[in-house]
């Protein structure tokens, strides 16, 4: 059963209040312990290709595995889930927040193909774009345990050496840091020069992860913050525009509401299957809309995405 949840707009999955269930020290006992040095298990190369092909050349290999029912059965789900994200279902029936996450997975879509070699996923999460990028190698660095990723540690303090990633990406992270520059400068110092480095920022998100949601970024801001952190700009994207942050709020205010009428009446999940209908047809209606009207107003986004590279010294 997919679930419905208003409040995991970047997370992808139901962890979202999962936050940090370490203390520094335990983080840092945890890094020291396990994780000193950066050869961790990498995951080996990632499939180029277009999305139906790799699906099929997936489906051909694991076929003439499959002997028995229940191997089937468990194949068919994974191809099923695989289908529903290369089309981004996944994002509609799993989330009232359809028309910001598909923005901003089209954006690391797009730029992902971008970030070559051996790539660190700041502040991974669940790693839920580690399939959208291009790289040789990944790794993930994350203090939250329960997201399972490859290094368990603190990015304002990474327990890497200098230079030891080709690139980098940092998706909705930078605004949960109380001193962003730390991680910026954590950053720059493990990324080689000349490295790029793809960050992504809300700038109209309501307030998530509490307590631990500390900044919104313009674009001006977002600029400054990385020049003075030694990143020369290589494009800045505006994410969404008018209508794409009016549309989010609204039906993620309106599915909140009736979720809140429906409380006591009905099960959890009998008001998620209710909402769906009203979630998914509003956020198609209304995201072909803001792909149309997005750039009536140029002063709005939903968020910000910038292609970086360390700056060669
Ligand atoms: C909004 S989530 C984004 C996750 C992922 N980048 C994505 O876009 O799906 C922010 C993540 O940053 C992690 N985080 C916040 N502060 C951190 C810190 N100081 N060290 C390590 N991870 C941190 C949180 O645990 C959370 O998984």
């Amino acid at each position: 059963m997919f679930k419905l949840h208003p409040r995991s707009v970047a997370d992808g999955d139901d962890h979202m209040n999962v936050y940090p269930e370490l203390s520094i020290e335990e983080v840092r006992r945890i890094r020291d312990r396990d994780h000193v040095h950066p050869e961790v298990p990498a995951s080996g190369p990632i499939a180029r290709g277009g999305r139906l092909s790799s699906i099929r050349d997936r489906l051909a290999a694991q076929l003439t595995s499959i002997t028995t029912w229940p191997q089937l059965r468990t194949h068919v789900v994974a191809q099923t889930k695989a289908l529903a994200r290369s089309w981004d279902l996944d994002l509609l029936l799993r989330t009232y927040l359809f028309i910001p996450r598909k923005i901003l997975r089209d954006a690391i879509r797009e730029f992902g193909s971008q970030l070559e070699g051996k790539l660190l996923d700041v502040g991974c999460g669940s790693q839920q774009y580690r399939e959208f990028l291009a790289c040789k190698q990944y790794f993930g660095i994350e203090w939250s345990l329960a997201k399972r990723p490859p290094v368990v540690a603190d990015v304002t303090q990474m327990p890497f050496r200098d230079s030891s990633f080709d690139s980098a990406l940092c998706t909705e992270v930078l605004e949960h840091l109380p001193e962003p520059g730390r991680c910026l400068a954590e950053i720059h110092r493990v990324v080689k020069p000349g490295g790029s480095v793809f960050f992504t920022v809300p700038m109209t998100m309501y307030t998530h992860s509490e307590p631990y949601d500390f900044y919104r970024y313009t674009e001006y801001g977002l600029r400054y913050l990385l020049e003075k952190h030694g990143f020369e700009i290589v494009v800045v994207r505006r994410l969404g525009g008018v209508v794409s942050v009016m549309a989010s709020h609204g039906i993620s205010l309106a599915c909140e509401a009736i979720s809140e009428r429906l409380d006591g009446r009905t099960t959890e999940q009998v008001q998620h299957l209710m909402l769906l209908p009203l979630s998914a047809a509003g956020s198609l209606v209304l995201y072909g809309l803001s792909r149309v009207l997005d750039g009536v107003e140029q002063r709005d986004a939903i968020g910000w995405a910038v292609l970086c590279r360390r700056k060669r010294e």
